[in-house]
């Protein structure tokens, strides 16, 4: 298919491009670059050995995605541009429901204007919220407890609607766990502009030295060790969950959603154990207080992707710390 990425340029969507590129799709990043590197597209080149097709541009700005989408002759488009960070959407919820929810509505305007219904959309387990059982399966209730996941929730509804507006319209409603890792190649990872909020950032800033020691947040949770728990997800596994979102669309029409997760949970200890060991490096660390709106503990289900899509992930969480601290020693990781 000739397919659409926006915030192609950034983690999830640079290494989705790779895995589409090599099945033999046609790929076109949309991307205004809030939170990723040029370079990126030119990292990505490299990988692929032929220039990538890159528009800068914001996803709100619907006249333009109009005309991308029209001269580009896209079949189908997989949305990851927008906002993540719980934090700063807790500080500046419009910037959130601007980007993530306008953002979206804008973009299925333009598809709409091109008789375009082949989507994809990047969501969140944190649509679920406190758990009320675990694993998450998709069926669990959604209750977000944060504007990011608030923005989330409310696309998953409009694409909900959307569907049962036009009974040709195809969506896939991915729910992600903690993608962490990198390509292969060393030459793309986590990079983004803005300070990162996530576990493994944190954990290369610690290696890289800009931070002395790593804050755990928190060893008194009702956990194996005290310490959060999360579902971690190797990106490149996460990036191939999309290929098998496309192919079910194929013959699937209406609304989808499905977990990618791997189905276990790592404790922060654990995961910081599984660094150190694999990669021979010793990461010093302090344990503080545990952060504000976080869970103790959620992972997912991952047998409906499984059953549906045919897809689980395949790496584990050694291959994803590997892959982290070989990108971070590649002075061209981006
Ligand atoms: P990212 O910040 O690395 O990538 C997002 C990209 O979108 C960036 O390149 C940014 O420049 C671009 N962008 C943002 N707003 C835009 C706009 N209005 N117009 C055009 N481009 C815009 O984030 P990521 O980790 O790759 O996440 C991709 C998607 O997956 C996001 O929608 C995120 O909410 C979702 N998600 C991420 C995680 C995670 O932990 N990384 C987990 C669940 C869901
Ligand atoms: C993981 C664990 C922290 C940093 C967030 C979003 C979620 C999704 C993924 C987009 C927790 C602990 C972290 C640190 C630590 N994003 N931690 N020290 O909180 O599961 O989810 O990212 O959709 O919506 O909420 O991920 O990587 O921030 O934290 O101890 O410096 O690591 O307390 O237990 P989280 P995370």
């Amino acid at each position: 298919m000739n397919i659409l990425i926006t915030g192609g340029a950034g983690y999830i969507g640079s290494h989705t491009a790779i895995a589409l590129a090599n099945t033999g799709h046609k790929i076109n990043i949309f991307d205004n670059l809030c939170n990723s590197k040029i370079a990126v597209i030119d990292q990505l080149t490299k990988i692929l050995g032929f220039p990538v097709n890159f528009i800068n541009g914001d996803v709100r700005n619907t006249p333009l995605v109009s005309k991308v989408l029209q001269e580009n002759e896209i079949d189908g488009v997989i949305h990851f541009a927008g906002m993540k960070s719980v934090a700063e959407s807790a500080a500046n919820p419009l910037l959130y429901y601007s980007n993530n929810v306008q953002g979206s509505i804008s973009l299925i305007e333009a598809m709409q204007q091109n008789q375009i219904k082949t989507f994809v959309f990047s969501s969140s387990a944190t649509v679920y919220g406190k758990p009320v059982y675990l694993p998450y399966d998709e069926k669990h209730p959604t209750n977000p407890i944060n504007p990011y996941g608030h923005s989330k929730l409310q696309v998953e509804i409009i694409l909900s609607d959307w569907a049962k507006s036009d009974t040709e319209v195809k969506a896939s409603i991915l729910r992600y766990f903690n993608p962490v890792g990198a390509h292969e190649s060393g030459l793309i990872g986590e990079n983004p502009n803005q300070a990162p909020n996530n576990l493994m950032p944190y954990i290369t800033k610690v290696i890289g030295g800009s931070l002395q020691y790593l804050n755990i947040y928190g060893n008194d949770y009702d956990t194996r060790d005290g310490t959060g728990e999360r579902d971690y997800i190797h990106v490149m596994d996460l990036a191939e969950g999309h290929l098998a979102a496309l192919h079910y669309l194929k013959t699937n029409a209406g609304v989808h959603i499905h977990n990618l997760g791997t189905g276990h949970g790592t404790t922060v200890l654990e995961l910081i154990k599984a660094f150190e060991k694999i990669n021979k490096i010793e990461i010093p660390y302090k344990f503080s207080g545990r952060r504000d709106g976080d869970l103790p503990s959620y992972y997912s289900d991952a047998n409906k992707a499984l059953k549906d899509l045919g897809w689980q992930a395949k790496r584990n969480l050694e291959q994803s710390c590997k892959d982290t601290y070989f990108c971070l020693n590649q002075a061209s990781c981006f």
